[in-house]
């Protein structure tokens, strides 16, 4: 999602005459586009932002001038608090309010204090942003933002606020000028992008029906999704359209149901079990990720070992997994029973090995497999091309240079850590 937005952003300043710069010396402005799922996430912003202190003292120095911009979670949660602890920062603006951006560099741009922007204005900013630049064959397209359902350990609510759905029409139509301009695979985006509802009598199923029928988009994406709205018409979905790729993002965050309940979860142990055996009857080559928190406030040697079995039952081909983080504001911070650091450090490991453990099976069992590979970029070497699998691997193959952009048959031939190999089909 910050990707989407700080490519949204640049998006934006560029009819201002703004164009991205390769470092913070040489640019005009710089924006920190900031997470605060985390408190590592958050911290590193102030630590970033003493580094560009320097660089915009040495610039002012030279009679110059060095635009500081902080934008995204961080702003959106902290914002005074940033400007009283980098008062040197120039704008604060949540990730809501970006498509004010050039009315703000304005207003910097006269001096006379900060400009500060985290409002949750009435107005979709989607209605304000202008054609996004497309960049190669696979695009994002934001369909859902914000988030109503409050689990317990998450920010998310705070800072991006309510649910919010893009119209059908928009979409569809934005997912058409992609296509136009040679955009093959579509990632819809959106905090819980299966409760999207667009209009009426639209859900997220009949758009990706709709989707297929785009002229040019050949694969279809989703991400992240929410168990709680993983309804009967999009795992039908799944099953009849081919151009849905068989690869489904759909955290967990833990396998024990008394965890899941204080985590407010709203679904137990049983329901996602359930429904990942459903996907894959559906659609008998999808492989799913996960999203897991180890840690969480009362997480019992017995609640993690349930967490561990849950891995080793569904089976995991990529996941993401963390340990838990206490974020002012949420109602897990304040609950008791806390788990000492280095429980939740000695949890992770035993959990990330198992889940390494996962992604390398399913690496090597793709050997020998023919698969659908949308070639998006030349290789390092001549004469090579990297693209994406259905699951998201990285695939080089040598193959002629007009083969980009393409989606072509490759049968895999070998596994590096972090990288596929193949020949053509
Ligand atoms: N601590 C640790 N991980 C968190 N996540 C969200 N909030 C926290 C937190 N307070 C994780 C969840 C979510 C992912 C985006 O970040 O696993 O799915
Ligand atoms: Fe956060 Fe839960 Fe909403 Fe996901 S569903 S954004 S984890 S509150």
């Amino acid at each position: 999602m910050n990707v989407y937005d700080s490519a949204r952003m640049a998006d934006v300043l560029a009819p201002l005459g703004y164009g991205p710069a390769d470092s913070a010396e040489d640019a005009d402005m710089v924006i920190l586009n900031t997470c605060h799922i985390r408190e590592k996430a958050a911290e590193k912003v102030f630590s970033e932002l003493g580094r560009l202190r320097k660089i915009q003292r040495a610039r002012a120095e030279a009679g110059g001038r060095l635009v500081l911009a902080v934008a995204g979670c961080v702003a959106q949660a902290e914002g005074e608090e940033i400007l009283r602890r980098a008062p040197f920062v120039d704008i604060v603006l949540g990730p809501q309010t970006y498509h004010r951006l050039p009315e703000m560099v304005a207003q910097a741009a006269r001096a006379g204090g900060a400009v500060l922007d985290t409002e949750f204005p009435p107005e979709p900013k989607f209605d304000f942003l202008p054609e996004p630049r497309v960049e190669g064959t696979s695009a994002f397209l934001s369909v859902q933002e914000g988030c109503d359902k409050f689990c317990t350990f998450c920010v998310v609510p705070y800072t991006r606020g309510a649910e919010y759905s893009r119209p059908a029409a928009a979409v569809l139509a934005e997912a058409r000028r992609l296509a136009e301009q040679g955009v093959r695979e579509i990632t819809l985006l959106g905090q819980n992008v299966n409760g999207w509802h667009g209009d009426e009598d639209w859900s997220l199923g009949r758009l990706i029906r709709a989707l297929a029928e785009v002229e040019g988009v050949e694969r279809i994406r989703y991400t992240t999704s929410h168990p709680r709205d993983m309804g009967d018409e999009l795992i039908a979905v799944h099953a009849e359209v081919e151009k849905l790729m068989p690869f489904l993002h759909l955290p967990v965050q833990s396998g024990s149901d008394r965890i899941l309940a204080a985590m407010n979860r709203g679904h137990d142990r049983a329901a996602y079990l359930r429904l990942a055996e459903r996907l894959k009857r559906a659609r008998p080559d999808l492989a799913l990720s996960s999203d897991f928190i180890v840690g969480f406030p009362g997480e019992t040697e017995a609640d993690f070992a349930d967490s561990m079995a849950l891995v080793r039952e569904v089976g995991f081909v990529q996941t993401y997994s963390f340990k838990y983080s206490s974020r002012p504001g949420t109602p897990a911070a304040l609950m008791p029973d806390q788990v000492p650091e280095p429980e939740k450090e000695r949890r992770l490991a035993e959990l990330q090995g198992l889940l390494l453990e996962q992604t390398i099976a399913f690496n090597q069992s793709c050997v020998g497999r023919e698969m659908r590979v949308l070639l998006d970029r030349p290789g390092r070497h001549a004469g090579q091309l990297v693209g994406r699998s259905p699951y998201m691997q990285p695939i080089h193959v040598k193959a002629a240079a007009h083969l980009q952009g393409q989606v072509v048959n490759l049968r895999i031939t070998s596994v590096h850590p972090n990288s596929l190999e193949a020949v053509p089909a």
